[in-house]
C-alpha cells in the first residue's frame, strides 16, 4: 500500500519529536504493507513550512530508514491566502514528489469564499488538490454538494483511515462512509502522527473495505490511486461499490426469492 499523508518527519509540526518515534512508525506502517509513505509536514499558522528543515529532515529518515521502505516528500497544506499564493507560485514545491497532486486542509472555522475559482487557479497551475479527510471537518460536513462540484472540476478527495473506526466520533464515521457510498473518494491514508494512537497503519482499513465494498475497490483507494498520485499520473473514479449484502440479509433473499 501507498500512504500519502503521514507526519513522519521528527521535530517540526505534532508528529514525532525524535528521530527514533519516526522510525517506530516506519517500522509499524512497514510491517502493516506499506511500501511508500509520503512525508507531509504541516504548512499551517501554527507550523509554518520550513523547505530547508524539511529537505533536512527528510534525508535524515531516508539515511535512517534504510530499505525499511520508500519515503516521498509532501506537504499537508492549509487553505489560507498566503498558502494558496505561495502553492500556485512554487507547486513543485509543496505537491506530492513534486508531480501534481497537492493535499489541501480546510480550517475548522471557516470555508473560503470562492473555492470554485481557487481550486480552477490550481489546475490551471498544474495542480490537483487532494481534499484531506473532510469527514473529520464539520463544516464541510454540512457541504456535500460542494464537495461533489469540486471533485466533479477535478479535486480528489482523501479520507483519514482511522475514520472509518469511529476515532473522530460518530459523524465523521457516517459523513465517511456516504462519501465512499457515493463514490467520492479517490485515496485513504493515515495521517499518522504517532505510532501509537494515530499510527500509519492501513491493513486494517483495507480490510474493511473489501469486506463492505470488495478487494477491488480497496486496492483503488490504497494501492492503484495513491501509486498514480506518486508519479503524477491520473486517478480512478471509483466505480458505484456495491455495499456487500450480510448473511441475515442473503437469508432474507433467498427466502423472500427478492
Ligand atoms: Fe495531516
Amino acid at each position: 500500500m501507498v500512504d500519502i499523508h503521514a507526519h513522519i518527519l521528527p521535530g517540526l509540526d505534532d508528529g514525532p519529536r525524535e528521530l527514533a518515534q519516526s522510525l517506530a512508525m516506519l517500522r509499524l506502517a512497514a510491517q502493516s504493507g506499506t511500501t511508500d509513505i509520503v512525508a507531509t509536514p504541516h504548512a499551517s499558522l501554527k507550523y509554518p513550512y520550513r523547505p530547508a528543515a524539511v529537505a533536512q529532515r527528510l534525508a535524515e529518515l531516508r539515511a535512517a530508514a534504510g530499505d525499511l521502505l520508500r519515503i516521498h516528500a509532501g506537504c499537508d497544506l492549509q487553505l489560507h491566502y498566503e498558502n494558496i499564493r505561495e502553492a500556485l507560485a512554487h507547486p513543485e514545491r509543496y505537491s506530492i514528489n513534486g508531480k501534481g497532486y497537492l493535499l489541501v486542509e480546510f480550517s475548522d472555522l471557516i470555508v473560503p469564499r470562492h473555492m470554485e475559482e481557487i481550486f480552477a487557479e490550481m489546475r490551471q497551475a498544474g495542480l490537483t488538490p487532494v481534499i484531506t479527510h473532510p469527514e473529520r471537518n464539520w463544516l464541510l460536513q454540512q457541504r456535500l454538494r460542494d464537495l461533489e462540484s469540486w471533485v466533479s472540476q477535478g479535486c480528489t478527495l482523501q479520507l483519514t483511515a482511522q475514520s472509518l473506526f469511529g476515532r473522530f466520533g460518530r459523524e465523521a464515521r457516517m459523513f465517511a462512509i456516504q462519501l465512499l457510498e457515493r463514490n467520492l473518494v479517490h485515496f485513504i491514508a493515515s495521517d499518522a502522527h504517532d505510532a501509537q494512537d494515530r499510527t500509519p497503519r492501513l491493513d486494517e482499513a483495507w480490510r474493511w473495505l473489501a469486506r463492505r465494498f470488495g478487494a477491488e475497490y480497496a486496492r483503488l483507494l490504497l494501492e492503484d490511486n495513491p501509486k498514480a498520485a506518486l508519479i503524477g499520473e491520473g486517478v480512478r473514479t471509483p466505480a458505484a461499490p456495491q455495499k456487500r449484502r450480510r448473511f441475515w440479509q442473503l437469508s432474507f433473499w433467498k427466502r423472500t426469492g427478492r
